[in-house]
């Protein structure tokens, strides 16, 4: 059996027109999440992160986004931004990436509980949604670093600005960065 290795630009191709918003936004955002994933993997070198992985799987993080009600970054779809990590997950399953699904389905905030389905009242299936493996946790973590807001995609957050923000989700989701900060640096 011959494995190919996944080729996230031409996935992200199939679902995005090139040069449009939602593709620029997609495109850059991932990539400075992939270089700061990749960047903090080096602190924990002795757990062996799977670098390959990494790279690709940040790349596709939030291939969700277009079905996603945010004209704000050209995305025009008819679901709640908050969907945009089950959404992906979905696509990668079909593009017969479950590994890379999971990081999809992960990644938002510090990790989504099943608590915070129910206490919240999200528009989410009721499981467990936070980062478990230590390349879905380095993404996960990564991502907190940048926005996708067009003006700002490639400028790094100070970490007391995302502290702030995430904040006001719950103190667990600050312990839970501070856990990371402590774990993989900054
Ligand atoms: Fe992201």
């Amino acid at each position: 059996m011959i494995v190919t290795a996944p080729d996230p630009t031409a996935v992200i191709a199939k679902y995005y027109r090139p040069g449009s918003l939602a593709y620029d936004i997609l495109t850059v955002h991932s990539e400075m999440v992939a270089a700061k994933a990749l960047q903090l993997a080096l602190r924990v070198e002795q757990l062996s992160p799977d670098r390959a992985f990494i790279r690709e799987a940040a790349l596709l993080h939030d291939i969700g986004i277009f079905l996603t009600d945010a004209p704000d970054i050209g995305c025009f779809g008819k679901h709640p931004y908050i969907m945009h990590g089950i959404l992906g997950r979905e696509i990668l399953e079909k593009e017969g990436l479950p590994r890379h699904a999971l990081v999809c389905e992960r990644h938002t905030g510090t990790g989504i509980s099943r608590e915070d389905i129910v206490s919240q009242k999200l528009p989410l299936p009721l499981r467990d949604m936070r980062p478990v493996s230590l390349e879905e946790q380095l993404i996960c973590y990564a991502d907190k670093f940048y926005s996708k807001n067009p003006q700002k995609l490639r400028i790094e957050k100070p970490v007391e600005k995302i502290r702030a923000k995430l904040a006001r989700f719950g103190e667990d989701k600050v312990q839970q960065f501070e856990r990371w900060v402590e774990q993989f640096g900054t």
